[in-house]
């Protein structure tokens, strides 16, 4: 099975898009021409002043820049919405299934869907929300979320989505870093018949020093009786009611920032990573076309949430700009029972379904009867992302979800990246379980050794790209400095990706993993820098440090080695109180998995926390610790290995 190789299926290598020979003229062109490469690409959208230089960029210190279409401007709210109008008008835009399947469904037309946006931004507007303006959206998968993104993308505020599953905490510092002083949220939102008191995490992380915040907007979403404080807090429909449905376009400039969206590193806090709009919306309306081979009038789902970069790009922007109809879901896979999004496939006739290998694990668990009890006859494409997708899922994926006829796109990207960097075209590449395949047009991948050096050929190394795309970050909000520390440094002159890759013998990529201290859980990328600030912060531990752990449903788990303040007798209820803390400081997402009290972590001379070690034990990888001769005191590991707990 391992070595399994799924030619294109022939209806797919006669009529895709992008069939092989294309690809590969194609990508040879992206490489060897890239100016008039982007120059055709980028008339997929609608500039208002055409742009004439297409891309100044350098990874290098003395001349370290990145820009493309520099001299364009454009809308991407417009590009999403007006150029629709006169074609599609009528057709839906946004298909929205909300938790509950008692609860009915929307259908929202680019014409309705334009008049909201409008509406919504005119209220921004009247609010004082100028261009350059920070907002922070905190809301649930309802598709005012996507009316707020668009909103601001309207009227050129930059926006920050912050996913609902944060705590109060984590909320507050990212309003705080991008001195947002607008909050747009919801009574409550709903997952799985469980409430999630948004308002009340809102109004709990404004009394966390954001100070600065004047404007509270309130959806109503469950109509809870929640507290709106006088002169902060807006109801969503009032605020609206009174608004013009006209709302003329902001003329953006290429290099105008459209969002910052936090994520973990492998040091200190979230980093607001900086999109920019000309490079955004071409590269990521072109991967959408291309990675779906997305034909007018095809029912689409990506059943990511917007408060990933997913969900920016390929349940909102992509799908929009492309004239698509997008299916946004507000629930979870698992209920009210594991059927729930093949039911959901059924219903609207999904032809193109995107999803985490997270989800599909946990769902292969509970049997086939729950996939193979519906139809599934609309589904012509599968696609996975966020991490990597081990073989057995990708096979259970594509015989039994996909019955063996559609092929999955395993799509390799990054925050950071924008939109999918590396994987196979459905009618180009012939499928290998668990690999991202092929780079996407413009993306030149190099894998490199410990001592830098490029690997040719087959390989395993650090993955690195070594020249700018258009959808590339453009800066750490506030902190540009940080932003070419971190990912131009390791290596000069190319961009490091963070992640762990080998390629094979015909070319193709499979990633192995993070390579620095980020984590990824459930799809869930997490610094285990934050998992160890948060447990420190608890007045009874004195050190902590996490790393991840294998695990069957979540990819990776949460491990954490905890040494407790000498005068702490460590306890179940201490290990207990723990978790709920890091829940709180963090959220749900961040639940730590194990939680291990020892007496001391292994150190060496100079103090420096021996994580190689720790992993290992993570991984109950034993016998194979490795040379821990340089340690301070080789018996903390005795210790830690006779302690190891199994998983609860
Ligand atoms: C990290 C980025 C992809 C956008 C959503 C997650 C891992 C992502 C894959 C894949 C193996 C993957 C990488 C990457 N990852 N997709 N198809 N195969 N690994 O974005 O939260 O910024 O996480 O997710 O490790 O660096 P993110």
């Amino acid at each position: 099975m391992a070595d399994a190789v799924y030619p294109v299926p022939a209806d797919w290598a006669a009529n895709a898009l992008i069939t092989a020979p294309v690809y590969e003229e194609r990508y040879r062109n992206s490489i060897e021409q890239p100016d008039a490469f982007w120059r055709e690409e980028a008339q997929r959208i609608d500039w208002i002043r055409p742009f004439t230089r297409v891309s100044e960029a350098s990874f290098h210190e003395a001349d370290f820049g990145i820009s493309w279409f520099a001299d364009g401007t454009l809308n991407l709210a417009a590009n999403c919405l007006d150029r629709h109008l006169a074609e599609r008008g009528e057709q839906v835009a946004i298909l929205w299934e909300p938790d509950s399947p008692n609860e009915a469904s929307r259908a929202i037309t680019y014409r309705e869907l334009h008049e909201q946006v409008c509406r919504f931004a005119n209220l921004l507007k009247a609010q004082g929300v100028r261009k350059g303006e920070r907002v922070t959206l905190y809301l649930p998968m309802v598709p005012e979320a996507a009316v707020a993104m668009l909103a601001c993308a309207r009227i050129g505020a930059i926006h920050s989505v912050v996913f609902a599953g944060f705590s109060p905490e984590a909320l507050a510092g990212r309003i705080q870093d991008c001195d947002s002083r607008i909050v747009v949220t919801a009574d409550e939102g709903l997952r799985g018949g469980k409430k999630v008191p948004l308002k009340a995490n809102v109004d709990a992380a404004l009394g966390h020093h954001c100070e600065a915040v004047d404007t509270v907007i309130v959806l109503k979403r469950t109509g809870a009786d929640v507290p709106m404080t006088p002169g902060r807090d807006i109801d969503w429909a009032l605020g609206v009611a009174g608004q013009s449905a006209d709302c003329p376009a902001e003329e953006m400039g290429a290099e105008d920032p459209l969002f910052i969206l936090y994520t973990s590193g492998s040091t200190g806090k979230p980093k607001g990573v900086l999109h920019t709009t000309g490079g955004y919306s071409v590269w990521a309306s072109m991967t959408f076309q291309y990675v779906f081979d997305y034909r007018p009038g095809q029912i689409y789902w990506c059943a990511a949430d917007v408060g990933w970069v997913t969900g920016h790009s390929y349940v909102v922007y992509a799908p929009l700009m492309t004239g698509a109809t997008t299916v946004m879901f507000e629930g979870v896979p698992t209920w009210p029972d594991p059927s729930r999004f093949w039911q959901i496939v059924d219903k609207f006739g999904v032809e193109i379904f995107y999803g985490a290998p997270t989800a599909l694990r946990a769902l292969m668990r509970e049997g086939d009867d729950w996939v193979t009890k519906t139809s599934r006859k609309s589904l012509r494409l599968l696609g996975s992302v966020g991490e990597p997708i081990n073989p057995e899922a990708w096979e259970w994926y594509h015989r039994v979800v996909g019955e063996g006829r559609c092929p999955i796109v395993d799509t390799w990207w990054q925050t950071e990246t924008g939109a999918c960097m590396m994987t196979p075209l459905p009618g180009a590449h012939a499928l290998k379980p668990g690999s991202a395949a092929k780079p996407m047009f413009g993306v030149k991948p190099l894998l490199l050794d410990n001592e830098g050096q490029v690997i040719e050929g087959a390989g395993e190394g650090c993955l690195v790209i070594d020249r700018s795309w258009p959808g590339q970050m453009r800066t750490v909000w506030g902190d540009h400095e940080r932003f070419f520390q971190t990912y131009f440094t390791t290596f000069k002159g190319l961009y490091f990706t963070g992640d762990g890759c080998r390629r094979d013998k015909d070319g193709y990529y499979w990633i192995t993993g993070r390579i620095d201290d980020v984590i990824n859980v459930s799809g869930h990328r997490m610094g285990t820098a934050e998992v160890e600030s948060a447990l420190v912060a608890h007045p009874k531990v004195a050190e902590a440090a996490v790393v991840g752990m294998p695990h069957a449903v979540k990819g990776q788990g949460i491990y954490a080695f905890v040494t407790t303040n000498v005068e702490v007798e460590p306890d179940e209820q201490l290990r207990r109180d723990l978790v709920q803390w890091v829940r709180r400081e963090i959220g749900p997402i961040a639940t730590p998995d194990i939680i291990q009290f020892t007496p001391a972590l292994p150190k060496t001379r100079s103090g420096k926390i021996m994580r190689r070690i720790l992993r290992k034990i993570g991984e109950n990888d034993l016998s194979n610790l490795g040379d821990i001769s340089t340690l301070a005191d080789p018996q903390v590991v005795e210790h830690l290995v006779a302690g190891r707990p199994q998983m609860a």
